[in-house]
């Protein structure tokens, strides 16, 4: 975050005390803060799930590593799906799903629970049994949820990956979890075009050669290659969709739920993994508590994608357990138009809204004429997640899309915690435009200096001081890079990477990244993931990457490139540059300018200094410099920022 925006958020001095009316009715009581964390995860682990086998002891810790609700058997399909049907909620709307191009669709908990086992004995036919890694790469469809629902009712873990991801980034994950089989869709919609995820998918799958099935899913009906004896059409697989033909597999507490790929400070990303019972029962009592879920009467929308932890936590599997009532919409905001969200909120009688600043900060841009269009007096909740949250959009948020009566919940947490961690409880919490507040009952934070001594009141690192049930169970294949991402820096808690000040009244201000990742549009990515994708360009010598502020995408990504040889910048190599890092991870990762050099900024052992290319992307003064091999680099560097292309990612 830049210095200009931590002080605006020093001088925020707005209150927003909980409305009598809303406090009256909220799940959330302030006694929830005198609870005793055990005793709390205690009772949350026996309300909010159903066992099929209780646990038999709460948590056991041996640094770094967690276990939750230790002895116990479940199913997460059975506690998302079957035990709803059971008692009586088959015709609850469990999805209303919308289609980019208007269509739509209303999947009721009994029409879920017939997809989920349709798609869990086809994936069966494909040779999936309890522990074999699924792959997922779809766009948001409800087949994507069920997809995931039918592994964990087999007991097979997914991986999701993000329907924006590169072939090469697909491949990577698949190979590091050693999936054996994909399901995919023939395209996706996104912004009136679509997406080809079957091609892409047919490049991963050529290097992932551990992949011996595909499993397709139509949804444009365009023609896609289909290789014989590898891909089928799941609409042409004939299976049961009967319960009984597919019962949902008892699962241990700790047995792998999922693994969720995401941006760490090298260039290969970290398969956080999630187990069972501990996450189930995170994310369910938090979304429960957070979102004042009232399942019978609310009409919940998490606008994130599926494919990013969020959706997982609370579009999927925190939604599902509390027998909610969602929104699901495929596309972008802005397509037919800029009012698309706000008729979604109408139409569907949307109650609570949980999305991004970044999101918010584009219909800022875009006005609040088009929110105006719309009814949206439904709303009576409002969340934040992903990045810091500017008290300007915070306050607009809550003004143009809340009416000024809706309590705004914003919440921080990572794809390692699983599930919120800090955040207000509405009803209970005053809130400050741009704090998320306090722990979340049965979470400990804390602030240390670099010294790694407690900050009572003042700025540092954010810790957290004892497991929470959500909590990763560790990198996938990779306990050192685990421990030392976690657990070293500050010995004997975890290390969540951002910067946070506590102020007087003990209330968390979230500073943004304080290591070498990037947040763009809510999207992690490391610098160096991006430095790697130039590099691998046959022309490019060498890149440093760093983020500087922007607007509406909070950072957005800067590349200094030195070409080899005589190659010269030029406007055509600043767009096959930028191609490249779309092919090579994704089009978010895509560089918003690239600024050519002939030398980067070093140290004389030859390590590159990002903090001066960062003053330089930031039009800072520079900072101390006496360390540089040569200083006149970086003037050289900054005279050509200035008059360099810059392009919208
Ligand atoms: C940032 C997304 C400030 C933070 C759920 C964290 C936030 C990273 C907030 C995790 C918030 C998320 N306020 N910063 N409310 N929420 N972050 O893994 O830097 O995609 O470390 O999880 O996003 O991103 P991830």
């Amino acid at each position: 975050m830049s210095d200009h925006a931590i002080s605006t958020l020093l001088d925020e001095d707005r209150r927003f005390p909980p409305d009598p009316a809303f406090a009256a009715q909220a799940n959330a009581k302030p006694e929830i803060y005198d609870r005793d964390p055990d005793e709390f995860w205690e009772a949350e682990g026996r309300e909010r799930v159903s066992w099929f086998e209780p646990f038999t002891t709460l948590s056991e810790w041996e640094l770094p590593y967690a276990k939750w609700y230790v002895g116990g058997t479940l199913n997460v399909a059975y506690n998302c799906v079957d035990r709803h049907v059971e008692a009586g909620l088959g015709d609850r709307v469990a999805y209303h799903w919308e289609g980019e191009p208007g269509d739509t669709r209303t999947v009721t908990y009994a029409a879920l629970q017939r997809d989920v086992v349709r798609m869990a004995n086809a994936l069966k036919e494909l040779g999936v049994r309890k522990g074999t890694p699924v792959a997922i790469y779809m766009g948001m469809i409800p087949e994507l949820a069920v997809a995931m629902l039918a592994c964990t009712r087999l007991g097979a873990p997914h991986t999701v990956v993000f329907g924006g991801f590169s072939a090469d980034s697909l491949s990577g994950r698949m190979v590091d979890m050693g999936c054996e089989v994909l399901v995919t869709q023939d395209e996706a919609w996104r912004r009136g075009k679509p997406v080809p995820l079957k091609e892409t998918a047919d490049e991963a799958m050529a290097d992932a050669p551990g992949v011996h099935s595909c499993l397709v899913v139509r949804r444009t009906g365009a023609e896609v290659p289909m290789t014989a004896g590898r891909d089928r059409w799941y609409h042409e697989l004939e299976v049961s969709d009967d319960p009984t033909s597919c019962p949902c597999e008892p699962m241990d507490s700790e047995d792998l739920l999922f693994l969720m790929y995401t941006s760490g400070t090298t260039a290969k990303p970290k398969g956080i993994v999630h187990t069972t019972a501990g996450y189930l029962v995170g994310v369910a009592a938090t979304h429960h508590y957070i979102f004042d879920l009232k399942p019978e009467t609310d009409v919940y929308w998490c606008a994130a994608d599926i494919g990013w932890i969020t959706g997982h936590s609370y579009i999927v599997y925190g939604p599902l357990c509390n027998a909610t009532t969602s929104v699901l919409y495929e596309g972008t905001p802005d397509f037919p138009d800029h009012a698309r969200w706000w008729s979604i909120v109408e139409r569907y009688g949307v109650t609570i809204l949980y999305t991004a600043p970044t999101a918010i900060r584009a219909h800022m841009k875009w006005g609040p004429e088009y929110a105006a269009k719309h009814d949206l007096s439904s709303l009576r909740l409002l969340g934040s997640v992903g990045e810091p949250i500017n008290p300007e959009a915070w306050i607009w948020y809550q003004q143009h899309i809340g009416g000024g009566r809706c309590p705004v919940v914003d919440t921080w947490w990572q794809t390692e915690t699983g599930m919120i961690l800090i955040t207000p409880l509405p009803g209970v919490t005053t809130t400050k435009p741009g704090s998320a507040t306090k722990p979340f009952p049965g979470v400990v934070a804390g602030v240390l200096n670099e010294q790694g001594e407690r900050v009572e009141q003042g700025g540092g690192y954010l810790v957290l001081e004892r497991p929470w049930p959500a909590i990763t169970r560790g990198i996938f294949g990779d306990d050192g890079r685990f421990r030392a991402t976690y657990w070293e820096r500050f010995p004997g808690f975890y290390f969540a990477g951002d910067g946070a000040r506590i102020d007087a009244d003990g209330d968390f201000w979230l500073l943004g990244r304080v290591d070498d990742v990037m947040n763009v549009s809510g999207h992690r990515i490391s610098t160096i993931e991006v430095e790697s994708a130039l590099v691998d360009h046959p022309k490019v010598a060498e890149a440093a990457v760093c983020g500087r502020s922007d607007a509406t995408t909070g950072q957005a990504i800067v590349a200094y490139v030195t070409l080899k040889g005589s190659e010269e910048g030029s406007v055509e190599m600043l767009d096959v540059l930028r191609n490249h890092v779309a092919h090579k991870i994704g089009a978010i990762a895509k560089p918003a300018n690239i600024v050519f050099t002939p030398e980067l900024p070093k140290t004389r052992s030859g390590k590159i200094m990002r903090r001066l290319l960062r003053d330089v992307a930031e039009h800072r003064a520079l900072g101390d410099t006496t360390t540089l091999a040569d200083p006149a680099v970086v003037n050289e560097i900054a005279d050509r920022a200035a008059g360099s292309p810059a392009d919208d990612a």
